[in-house]
């Protein structure tokens, strides 16, 4: 046998690590062939594995499920299940809202804690929920809703101290921001640690070298505006004056803050990009964020590298494969068209359908054998999703591609797939199920 030590192995696990966020995309989930439909997000670790949490809005705002998906990478993510499930009347009933779970562990108790926002489809009841399970991405049992201390509740965060103690974070409409602490068995707050009076939403904690740092949005509706942040040393105050932690006037890159998590040597934003006329493709903005002393500041690479540990780096450079090339072989129907907004002002339509039109490229370069992440630029004017097969080097798996704004600047879907050092990959786009791809404009593929 092999004596490989266990350095050896661990480097092995961070250089097969050119896996890459591409926030923005169509991130297509295992088990459903479906983009992930988590938005209003917590996420948690257990066993190093991650597990997201979130709201389903595949079939539209009000409330469906909570579903559960679980990584090891934080790229490729697989539907475990829903946590809650819609009933046939009462909190999780028909046209209820059941907003921005947020799921800690209590270690006293053994019991993974969710809380999230209860409401009436017209925002009047203002309360929170809470559920319990013995197991993280398992059945909830939900316990109930209340307006904490009596105050209305809206947008909620959950934040867990180093110590064990944990905190509400709390939308009041009328009051402002609330940090309430939780029981000891966090089923319930004891009394409110701080009131911020100033108006801010989408509450998140993330704590670092004893500071505190409080991220949260401005009042805007599903729009996106400039986030801020506040810090202080203490819960209970005295925080700082909020100011914007990414670049004034880009509306936080076009996001709203939904949780901040350290991943590794990485600090994690996690936004939602909602479309409010279409929820279900509304996209996940999951940024990095650098944190010196009581600063932060959100950095917006097109694409990144999460390694288990050592600095997150940006995605470099891609090589690119027009999908209209003439090198590519496009049969049973599949046809170069007129793209006003792709590059080359061409795509690759009638890909799929019954009669499976099918885009070969044949020369598909990578620097190494690596798994990694290639982007489709793609345009889909449905108002739902389409899908395609898509085989790289002969394994197949589904893609969805969300709608997209067509004519203009093509949508992004990420493909994850393994590919060969040289320029022999080969992908197929196909058929699947009979329904119609979308147009493809391009790949961006890593050049290593
Ligand atoms: C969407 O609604 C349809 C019809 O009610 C239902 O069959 C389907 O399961 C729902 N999908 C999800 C993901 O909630
Ligand atoms: C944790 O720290 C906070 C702030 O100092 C304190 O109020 C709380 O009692 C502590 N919790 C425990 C379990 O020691
Ligand atoms: C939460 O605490 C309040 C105040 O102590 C109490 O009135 C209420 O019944 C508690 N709620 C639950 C669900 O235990
Ligand atoms: C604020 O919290 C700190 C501990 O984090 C505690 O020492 C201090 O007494 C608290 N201040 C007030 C006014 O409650
Ligand atoms: C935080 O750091 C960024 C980048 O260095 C800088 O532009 C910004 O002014 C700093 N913000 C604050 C509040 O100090
Ligand atoms: C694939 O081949 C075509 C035609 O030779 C060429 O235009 C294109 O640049 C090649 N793509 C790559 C990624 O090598
Ligand atoms: C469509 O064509 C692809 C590529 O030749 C093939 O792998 C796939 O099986 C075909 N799908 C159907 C439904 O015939």
């Amino acid at each position: 046998m092999w004596a490989v030590p266990l350095a050896s192995l661990a480097l092995a696990s961070t250089a097969a690590a050119s896996l890459q966020i591409v926030p923005g995309a169509t991130w297509t989930a295992g088990g459903t062939n479906q983009h992930i439909q988590a938005h209003g997000a917590g996420l948690i670790e257990v066993d190093s594995t991650y597990y997201w949490v979130g709201e389903n809005h595949f079939n539209g705002s009000a409330f469906q499920s909570i579903n559960c998906y679980s990584s090891t990478d934080l790229v490729e993510w697989t539907f475990v299940g829903e946590l809650l499930s819609l009933e046939s009347s009462g909190d999780l009933g028909p046209d209820r809202v059941v907003e921005r779970p947020k799921i800690i562990y209590n270690d006293d108790t053994s019991t993974y804690v969710m809380w999230m926002h209860i409401d009436d489809s017209s925002y009047a009841e203002a309360k929170t929920g809470v559920a319990t399970s013995s197991s993280v991405c398992g059945e909830y049992d939900y316990l109930g809703s209340f307006q904490p201390l009596g105050q209305q509740s809206r947008d909620i965060g959950l934040f867990k101290d180093d110590n064990g103690t944990a905190y509400l974070l709390s939308e009041d409409r009328p009051n402002g921001l609330r940090i309430d602490r939780l029981t000891d068995d966090y089923l319930n707050v004891t009394y409110t640690t701080h009131l911020f009076p100033e108006h801010y939403e989408a509450p998140a904690i993330y704590k670092q070298d004893g500071v505190y740092f409080m991220f949260g949005s401005q009042l805007t509706g599903w729009s996106a505006n400039d986030n801020k942040y506040t810090t202080s040393t203490n819960l209970n105050g005295t925080w700082s004056s909020w100011a914007d932690f990414a670049v004034s006037g880009t509306d936080t890159y076009d996001s709203q803050t939904s949780y901040v998590i350290k991943i590794g040597d990485t600090v994690m934003y996690m936004g939602d990009r909602w479309i409010s006329t279409n929820l279900m493709a509304s996209t996940y903005i999951w940024l990095p964020l650098t944190i010196e002393g009581t600063n932060a500041s959100l950095n917006d690479p097109t694409s990144w590298i999460l390694p288990a540990s050592g600095p997150w780096t940006a995605g470099g450079t891609e090589t690119t494969n027009e999908a209209e090339s003439s090198s590519n072989t496009l049969s049973n129907g599949a046809t170069v068209i007129s793209c006003s907004g792709c590059s080359g002002s061409e795509s690759v339509g009638w890909i799929g359908g019954p009669d499976n039109g099918t885009l070969e490229i044949r020369n598909v370069t990578s620097d190494a054998s690596t798994t990694t992440t290639i982007q489709i630029r793609f345009e889909n004017g449905d108002s739902t999703q389409r899908y395609a097969s898509v085989a790289v080097n002969g394994v197949s798996q589904v893609v969805a591609f969300l709608p997209s704004d067509n004519g203009n600047t093509p949508a992004t879907s990420v493909l994850n797939a393994q590919l060969e050092s040289g320029d022999g990959n080969v992908v197929v786009f196909s058929a699947y199920e009979e329904g119609y791809g979308p147009d493809i404009d391009r790949l961006l593929v890593p050049e290593e």
